[in-house]
């Protein structure tokens, strides 16, 4: 990669679907319309006070989309921040509160277990709260990545993205080589 400039990508969402390598290259998309899927499962069952099982099913998705943030974060941002000259720590940050709010759920599902407060209301669902804040912050992330990152793995030409999706970090990037 020379030092030359180069200009950014930018192709709006509206035309993605269209786009000739939509369907090979539009990554995270798919893993991105089952978390928004699961999450509003979670709500939806707090909302009715639906538990059982809830906890367990949010610890399994936390621990899938953890396993999607770290490959994000260890190979795909920094290899479109060398390529495309931007900078994806929006979307970094994104991931820390996300883990935040998840810390809330966590602490939500475990008052559920302690005997009930006398300060607390009968009708409260700190649960349906603390899940409700995370759908909010997991679908303005969605966003804010997809926006950041579809344009630029779509602008790859497909040589470039196989060799990206086939290869180590340190093979695409020098200053990754040890
Ligand atoms: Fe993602
Ligand atoms: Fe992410």
């Amino acid at each position: 990669m020379n030092a030359v400039a180069v200009a950014v990508p930018s192709i709006p969402r509206e035309d993605w679907t269209a786009h000739p390598r939509f369907r090979t290259q539009a990554l995270l998309l798919g893993s991105h319309s089952n978390f928004r899927r699961v999450s509003r499962y979670l709500v939806d069952q707090a909302a009715r006070e639906e538990f059982v099982g809830l906890h367990s099913l949010f610890d399994r998705w936390i621990a899938a989309m953890r396993s999607h943030e770290a490959y994000e974060e260890r190979k795909l941002y920094p290899y479109l921040e060398y390529r495309w000259r931007v900078s994806l720590d929006e979307a970094r940050t994104g991931h820390s509160e996300l883990h935040a709010r998840a810390d809330e759920v966590a602490e939500a599902f475990r008052s559920l277990a302690r005997p009930a407060d006398s300060t607390e209301s009968s009708t409260d669902n700190p649960v349906l709260r603390a899940l409700q804040a995370h759908d909010r912050t997991l679908d303005d992330h969605l966003n804010v990545e997809e926006e950041a990152v579809v344009p630029l793995l779509l602008a790859l030409d497909p040589e470039e993205f196989n060799r990206y999706y086939r290869s180590p970090l340190s093979m695409l990037i020098p200053a990754h080589r040890g």
